[in-house]
């Protein structure tokens, strides 16, 4: 005798229901991954890049397993098609796929660009709200983009009272459709243009960071108001910069890789002294949330796959509880 089992397909519709309003939920599925990830209760090799034909196209696959009472196994395969957006439609694209603790067994697709750009916003708010001293009188976007629109919108759930936000971007008609977006969903907040990225950092106490550079064009970190740097696109600043700043990561084996700033930082000033700690100990108050009182803090985050699986399993489960996703047969047991 034999049995089909059963696999979950949940769409970017449904992942979008479901995660629509739960920014607090998703908030401490991330922090508990960070917390699991710091005890060492995890598994997560290195990321593989594939590079693709065309303009900086590339594929990633991120494996990893948490464990804990919350344990999942699984892999996010995401590509990056920059050029995409030009075309109109998102630059990231993919899926996460979940397999059994018991069996091995994949049981669960979910759409994984939604998946991904949620626990990388949720990252970047944690981190907000733990590294800065208060909450920020006017936050600055530098890459106007999917990432920064799910950023901006965990930071104003982190700190609701958020009134003004400076928008810079390479390209002006990617900022005039951020702003007019941004408009209507956040009415209570006033948007402005900084004509560079100089002018954005410049005139905010925080900067979320998430452009498409390959190479390190931000030379300097001005004076002044600015104090916590959320570099999530990873290759914008010069090693300078972040050899001479405040540095928190997520993991340091895996930031420092793939030509990130901190990979180029590590190699020129040889080492990794210059990471102070990860957010998990800043979370656990094993660290301080900074250095000293005056210098930017910058929060280089690699993007974990623990992240991916975690908030992928509270998906699956949203969508088996509610009946969302299509349920297809799928592997053959024999019995
Ligand atoms: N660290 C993480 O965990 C993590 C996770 C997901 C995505 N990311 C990164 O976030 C970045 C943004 O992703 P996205 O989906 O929003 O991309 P996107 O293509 O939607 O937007 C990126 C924007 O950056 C702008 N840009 C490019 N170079 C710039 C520059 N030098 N100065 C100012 N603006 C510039 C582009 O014009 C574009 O509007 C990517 O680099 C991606 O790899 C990081």
């Amino acid at each position: 005798m034999s049995a089909m089992e059963d696999i979950l397909i949940v769409p970017g519709p449904d992942v979008a229901a479901i995660l629509d309003g739960e920014e607090a939920e998703v908030m401490a599925i991330v922090a508990a991954a960070y917390a699991a990830h710091e005890r060492g209760e995890s598994v997560v090799p290195h990321s593989c890049f594939l590079p693709l034909p065309g303009d900086r196209n590339r594929a990633i696959a991120l494996p990893a397993y948490l464990g804990g009472e919350r344990a999942v196994a699984g892999v996010k395969w995401i590509a990056s098609f920059p050029e995409n957006v030009a075309r109109g439609s998102a630059r990231a694209s993919g899926l996460v796929v979940l397999s059994s603790l018991a069996t091995g067994r994949p049981y669960a697709v979910i759409e994984g660009a939604i998946v991904s750009a949620r626990r990388t916003a949720a990252s970047a708010a944690i981190a907000a709200r733990a590294l800065a001293a208060a909450p920020p009188p006017r936050i600055g976007l530098l890459g106007c983009g999917a990432i920064n629109f799910e950023v901006l919108r965990f930071l104003l759930v982190v700190w609701p009272h958020v009134e003004r936000v400076l928008l810079a971007d390479l390209s002006p008609a990617r900022v005039a459709a951020f702003a007019e977006r941004a408009r209507a969903r956040f009415p209570g907040v006033a948007f402005a243009t900084a004509a560079n990225w100089r002018a954005l950092a410049a005139g905010c106490a925080l900067v979320s960071i998430a452009t498409t550079a390959t190479t390190p064009y931000m030379d300097a970190l001005p004076g002044g108001e600015l104090r916590t740097v959320l570099h999530l696109s990873l290759r914008d600043l010069a090693p300078e910069v972040v050899l001479a700043a405040d540095n928190v990561v997520d993991d340091a084996d895996h930031v420092c890789r793939a030509q990130t700033s901190l990979h180029l930082a590590e190699r020129r000033g040889g080492g990794r002294r210059f990471i102070r700690c990860t957010l998990a100990e800043v979370l656990a108050g094993a660290a301080a949330p900074k250095r000293t009182a005056d210098a930017p803090t910058i929060f280089s985050p690699f993007g974990l796959g623990v992240l991916d699986i975690a908030l992928a399993r509270y998906v699956w489960e949203q969508a088996a509880r509610d009946g969302k996703g299509t349920r297809l047969p799928f592997a053959v047991r024999s019995g």
